[in-house]
């Protein structure tokens, strides 16, 4: 079997040389005859799949596997964080390595480090019982050791300012790897020209490609539709801030307080249940807590900010204190009615003419806080997680099956019965006309409800 086209110089002979199975699989994709898409294939396949394979660690699917269960990267899970072991290790891979292996051999030859780790916690690590061969343990270690914290989602406080800077990076590379593909191309149909006219073939002139309107007209479709959306999107997204995350005056962490203290959300802010608004808690709520919490404990997890830098929890409660104007040494002597509010940056903003509801959606709608808001009880600082765009509130509401109330044929009562007052969906349901009611049905589509 051969794997060069039938005809012309072979472009694809380094792919073929040096990536024999690669070679064939995509070979083997593509009819024999036809040479120049089997060309273009192979290799811009082959440009992506290298270009995708020295991103993606084989470390990281491995730790996932292996090491996943207990440890998280950047986090205590039932193994401690291992950003930055190496170092804690002073710095000697081998040693780090033979731990991974089998920590127990380790412990039993008596190695004090191994020993003091092993004791560092309560819970112990699996022995692996040397089993990870060699080429594991280095891709393990180098995603550990290159492992860093999250950037920090950029703070686009200017407006409209996230063009998803991925996407624009690869959007030109692929672009940079068509030209590529083109020129070799032309390239390409030269060198046939030549060998044909060598062995005497006579073929039709070629039409060089920026005279070929086949190309000249995908192109033009390509740069059209690659603007639009550019510009449409930048449109769009003026006055938007997905990722929002501003520096607030004192680093008060959701996680520490929803989520490890699983204080709930209504306590601080249980205006979303009544009202409009979700409101952020005034001092005296904080106070209710912090007039006996006067310090962030050492054996409560580390704080870090976004760009990885330590936060000191008892200092950020000191500023607190500075707020309320309160003393701890004379916790007697406050006065709450002397307390300063607490200049929050507000995170979420929709514009004036947008009328949106919280008590209509979390107690009429039954709809979940992290459903808008993510995983806040994972979020050391809140940022915004929804566009808050209008395609966004509608899709939802196109989506979203309300709670109906229905009475079933032996009197039994279910949902919400805030919604007993739709007549017409109650008979369609009994009638069998419809099985569920969504949010659009009962007019959540409509322009008035959302628009001043
Ligand atoms: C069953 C849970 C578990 C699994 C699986 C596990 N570990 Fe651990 N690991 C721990 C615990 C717990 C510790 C803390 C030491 C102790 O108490 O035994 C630890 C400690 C470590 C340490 C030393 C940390 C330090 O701060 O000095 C390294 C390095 C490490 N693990 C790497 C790995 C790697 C790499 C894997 C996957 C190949 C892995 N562990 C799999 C639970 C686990
Ligand atoms: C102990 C009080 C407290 C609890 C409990 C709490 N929050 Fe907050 N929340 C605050 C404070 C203070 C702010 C303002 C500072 C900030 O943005 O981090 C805030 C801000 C927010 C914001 C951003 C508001 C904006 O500026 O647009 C959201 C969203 C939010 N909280 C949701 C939640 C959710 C969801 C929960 C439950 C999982 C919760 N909060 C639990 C005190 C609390
Ligand atoms: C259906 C989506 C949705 C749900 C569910 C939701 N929120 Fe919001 N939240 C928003 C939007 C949109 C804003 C921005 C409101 C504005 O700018 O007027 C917001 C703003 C906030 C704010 C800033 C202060 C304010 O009221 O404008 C806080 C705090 C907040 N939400 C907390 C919560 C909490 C706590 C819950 C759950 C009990 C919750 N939200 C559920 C969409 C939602
Ligand atoms: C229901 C009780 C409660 C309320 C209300 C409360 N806290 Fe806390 N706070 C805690 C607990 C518990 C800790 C963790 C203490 C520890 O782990 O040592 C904590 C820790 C902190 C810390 C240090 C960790 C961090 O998040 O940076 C700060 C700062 C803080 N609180 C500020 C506030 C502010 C500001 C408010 C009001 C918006 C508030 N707290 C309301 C219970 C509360
Ligand atoms: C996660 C899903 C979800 C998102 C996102 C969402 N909504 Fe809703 N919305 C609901 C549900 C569920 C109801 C039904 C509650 C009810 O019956 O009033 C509702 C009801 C409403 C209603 C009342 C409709 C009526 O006919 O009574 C308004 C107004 C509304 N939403 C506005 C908004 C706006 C504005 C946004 C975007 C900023 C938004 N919603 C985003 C789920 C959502
Ligand atoms: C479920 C709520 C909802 C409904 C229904 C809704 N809108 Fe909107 N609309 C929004 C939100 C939220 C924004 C703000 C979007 C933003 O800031 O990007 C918005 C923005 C707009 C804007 C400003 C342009 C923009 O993207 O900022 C116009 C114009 C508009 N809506 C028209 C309409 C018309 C016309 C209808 C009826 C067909 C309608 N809307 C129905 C929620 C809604």
């Amino acid at each position: 079997m051969t794997y060069f086209c039938a005809d012309g110089i072979h472009l694809e002979w380094p792919v073929m040389r040096f990536y024999p199975h690669f070679y064939r699989s995509t070979a083997s994709m593509i009819p024999e005859k036809s040479c120049a898409p089997k060309r273009l294939l192979i290799l811009t396949t082959f440009f992506i799949f290298s270009f995708v394979n020295t991103y993606s660690q084989d470390g990281k699917a491995l730790f996932q596997a292996k090491c996943g269960s207990c440890h998280i990267m950047g986090g205590t899970s039932t193994g401690p964080d291992l950003h930055g072991v190496v170092d804690r290790w002073g710095g000697d891979v081998k040693h780090v390595e033979a731990w991974i292996n089998s920590w127990g051999k380790l412990v039993k030859e008596g190695d004090t480090k191994a020993i003091e780790v092993a004791n560092s916690t309560n819970n112990v690590m699996q022995d692996f019982g040397g089993s990870l061969p060699q080429a594991e343990l280095d891709a393990l270690i180098k995603f550990i050791t290159e492992w860093k914290p999250p950037v920090p989602p950029p703070p686009s406080t200017d407006q409209g300012g996230n063009g998803g800077g991925g996407g624009l990076i690869f959007g030109i590379i692929s672009l940079i790897m068509a030209i590529i593909a083109l020129i070799l191309m032309q390239v390409n149909s030269n060198l046939k020209k030549l060998s044909d006219d060598a062995e005497g073939i006579n073929r039709p002139e070629p039409v060089p490609f920026f005279k070929n309107k086949v190309y000249i007209a995908l192109f033009s479709v390509l740069l059209f539709v690659v603007g639009g959306y550019y510009t449409a999107n930048a449109l769009i997204d003026l006055g938007r801030q997905k990722h929002y995350q501003p520096e607030q005056p004192i680093f008060y962490s959701h996680k520490v307080h929803a989520g490890v203290n699983q204080i709930s959300c209504l306590y601080c802010h249980g205006a979303a249940m009544e009202s409009k608004h979700a409101a952020i808690p005034s001092v005296n709520v904080c106070m209710n807590c912090h007039k006996t919490i006067t310090s962030y404990s050492d054996t409560s997890p580390k704080l870090h900010r976004e760009d990885g830098s330590e936060v000191n929890g008892t200092r950020e409660i000191e500023k607190l204190y500075s707020y309320a104007g309160f003393d701890p040494k004379n916790a007697a002597a406050w006065d709450p009615s002397k307390a300063k509010s607490i200049p929050w940056t507000k995170i979420h903003n929709l514009p004036d003419h947008v009328y949106f509801n919280h008590s209509q959606h979390i107690k009429a709608g039954k709809v979940q806080c992290q459903s808008c808001h993510g995983e806040i009880t994972n979020m050391d600082e809140v940022y915004q997680f929804s566009e808050l765009s209008m395609g966004w509130c509608i899709n939802c509401h196109r989506e979203t099956k309300v709670d109906f109330y229905k009475v079933d044929s032996a009197g039994r009562a279910t949902g919400n019965k805030f919604y007993s007052i739709y007549e017409k969906f109650h008979n369609d349901m009994k009638n069998g006309k419809m099985d569920s009611v969504t949010v659009k049905d009962i007019g959540g589509l409509e322009c008035q409800k959302c628009h001043y």
